[in-house]
């Protein structure tokens, strides 16, 4: 299949953009940028599509899909009831990183929610991504637009590198400005419960909803307690060298990780440290990645994946990692950093 790379870079084009909905309206599928991570879009309401997405991307086909819509009046036909509690929520982070599950309408194919009688939906903040869903019909299902297995794409050419010649087109809009997937809060079932940290955190949903819990499924791996987004049960992004998260103050873990290096590069082996601006000086050896800066976490966010995929490409044996165990996105962050590390962490 011949992939189309459609250039908005600075900004929605509107003849590429008629185009690549018209793409979507009969069945095929667009990339396309989000402020979160690029999407794979397909239609939302054609079970075809939803098909064809599980095959793009090599996923599981119970790992249900995100409902993307560019208007709040949009979410009505595809629920059963929009709650007071949805309503408030949309009114506070629509458009934004915010996707909320609530019990489907029949309209929505079972083949778009992974089998679930409920369905997850999101408005996008992206310009690009409103005036795409708007094209497109009102209803792009889209997961995260990599293969399955690899880190969420943060820019087109991660996009580029997983999806040519899977799907019909690609959207390069940019590097993507949050970096780490929507936070996702299940409203289906009573009391609302994060099942995924992102952006938007326990703090804020509860000045705006009241008590919201985390998923204990995310806490704990060995008792058994399961991850309730089936997305969240898999083993995801393990990076090809094993990565180990090193926590504790900032001179021992600088030493810790320097010790490691030498020994592995006396063995004529290529390390990995993924470090901040505070640390980066305080290495001395191995291939250093500065993600961003403690005093600006989103910048920490914003380049953890693309950090994680430069690793991949450049053969390291072993990656260390510091801890970023932030204020505000923190969650989000050790979340996805954890699951990729396998939950290996040493507390030095
Ligand atoms: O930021 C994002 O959310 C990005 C952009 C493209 O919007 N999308 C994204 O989609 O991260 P994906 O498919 O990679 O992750 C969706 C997660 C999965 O863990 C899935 O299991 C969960 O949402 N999910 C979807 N529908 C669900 C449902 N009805 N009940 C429980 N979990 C659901
Ligand atoms: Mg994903």
């Amino acid at each position: 299949m011949h992939t189309i790379i459609m250039d908005m870079k600075d900004g929605p084009d509107e003849t590429l953009i008629c185009q690549a909905g018209e793409i979507i309206r009969s069945g095929g599928l667009v990339a396309f940028p989000t402020e979160t991570v690029y999407g794979l879009g397909g239609d939302g309401l054609n079970a075809l599509s939803s098909r064809k997405i599980y095959e793009a991307k090599g996923r599981p086909s119970d790992n249900p899909l995100i409902v993307h819509i560019a208007d709040f009046e949009a979410l009505y036909p595809i629920v059963k009831e929009v709650t007071p509690m949805a309503k408030r929520l949309g009114e506070h982070f629509w458009p934004g990183p915010l996707t909320m599950i609530l019990p489907k309408s029949d309209l929505v194919p079972e083949q778009t929610t992974g089998g679930l009688d409920t369905v997850a939906v999101r408005m996008p903040s992206h310009p690009i991504a409103a005036a795409l869903i708007r094209a497109g019909g009102g209803y792009i299902a889209a997961p995260s637009a990599n293969l399955s297995g690899r880190p969420s794409p943060t820019r087109a050419s991660h996009v580029i590198e997983d999806m040519t010649g899977r799907i019909d087109a690609i959207i390069d809009g940019g590097d993507a400005d949050i970096g780490l997937e929507s936070t996702i809060v299940d409203l289906s079932c009573g009391e609302p419960v994060v099942l995924r940290p992102g952006y938007i955190g326990l703090p804020g949903l509860r000045e705006v909803i009241g008590d919201v819990m985390l998923d204990p499924g995310l806490l704990r791996e060995e008792d058994g307690v399961r991850p309730k987004a089936p997305g969240m049960k898999y083993r995801h992004y393990a990076p090809r060298a094993p990565l180990t998260i090193v926590d504790g103050t900032e001179e021992n873990v600088t030493e810790w990780i320097n010790a490691k290096v030498l020994e592995l590069s006396g063995r004529g082996e290529k390390a990995g440290i993924i470090c901040t601006e505070e640390s980066k000086d305080a290495y001395r050896q191995g291939i250093i990645r500065c993600v961003g800066t403690r005093s600006d976490e989103a910048t920490i966010a914003r380049h953890l994946y693309d950090v994680l995929r430069e690793f991949d490409a450049l053969g390291v044996s072993q990656i260390w990692s510091e801890a970023f165990d932030t204020p505000k996105m923190g969650t989000a962050i050790m979340n996805r950093l954890i699951k990729a590390a396998g939950h290996h962490v040493v507390h030095v």
